[in-house]
């Protein structure tokens, strides 16, 4: 059965000396946590990941990075590749979040790629999605999210969703201080799973984990995270301070 999973998308914020010390907080506040089903991720930026994935070993806390490249390698300047994350100790990577799609061109073919290539090294997705304010007010949010999936994870074969997360972000509640209502959120989730039943199976559609990302926050994780078929959330802004990341993970 599906796991609940608080991940904490720290974008371009923390200098090593942050990060370390963020971790720090977060995994001895966990210590003592009985999580039994939850898991909680940290996604620090590339040059901080290696220091945080050695600090996290052996903890309750597990390290994403925030992006990578499809190639093995090459010349491609500035990039990292998933063998490279392997090699830090880094075993799950966000694909296809909205500022990666909006900001640095990242289309849906890009991104089945960049899966391909993750999943080759058995690092396990987190795949984002989401519409844009206008698509939900042209009533377009379903086709949208529907293409955002299909383009980027309907070439998969069953097995590979062992390996995949997802999380619906719809990019007007990302940072804004609005959220999608627990409503909002619950029918947009349970959306998504019928069409990844439709497409595979009840099986598959039951075991994947489905986060809901956008200005998360412990005054509304509660409610957020109550409902059946949202399994967590993928945390900005409030995932950069330990007590409040915190409170999400005991938010279920
Ligand atoms: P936010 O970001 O919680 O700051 O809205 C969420 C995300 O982009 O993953």
């Amino acid at each position: 059965m599906r796991k609940q999973i608080v991940a904490g998308n720290w974008k371009m914020n923390n200098d090593l000396d942050a990060s370390k010390s963020l971790v720090k907080k977060i995994t001895k506040k966990l210590k003592k946590k009985s999580l039994k089903d939850t898991r909680v991720i940290v996604a620090p930026t590339f040059v901080s990941l290696q220091k945080v994935a050695y600090k996290a070993k052996g903890t309750k806390v597990e390290v994403a990075a925030q992006n990578m490249h499809q190639a093995k390698s090459g010349a491609f300047t500035g990039e990292i590749s998933a063998e490279m994350l392997k090699s830090v100790g880094v075993n799950i990577v966000i694909l296809g979040h909205s500022e990666r799609r909006e900001y640095f061109g990242e289309t849906d073919v890009i991104l089945a790629e960049k899966v391909n290539a993750a999943l080759e090294n058995k690092l396990e997705v987190i795949f984002c999605f989401g519409e844009v304010l206008e698509d939900r007010k042209s009533e377009k949010h379903f086709s949208v999210v529907e293409s955002q999936i299909k383009n980027g994870l309907f070439h998969l074969e069953a097995s590979a969703w062992d390996n995949i997360i997802l999380a619906y972000e719809p990019v007007w509640a990302i940072g804004t201080g609005e959220t999608a209502s627990p409503e909002q959120a619950q029918e947009m989730h349970a959306f998504i799973r019928k069409i990844v039943a439709d497409k595979y199976n009840q099986e598959v559609a039951n075991n994947v984990s489905i986060l809901y990302g956008g200005s998360v926050k412990p005054s509304n994780a509660k409610e957020i995270f109550s409902k059946e078929d949202v399994d967590g959330g993928l945390i900005g802004g409030a995932a950069l301070n330990a007590d409040d990341f915190i409170e999400l993970v005991k938010s279920f």
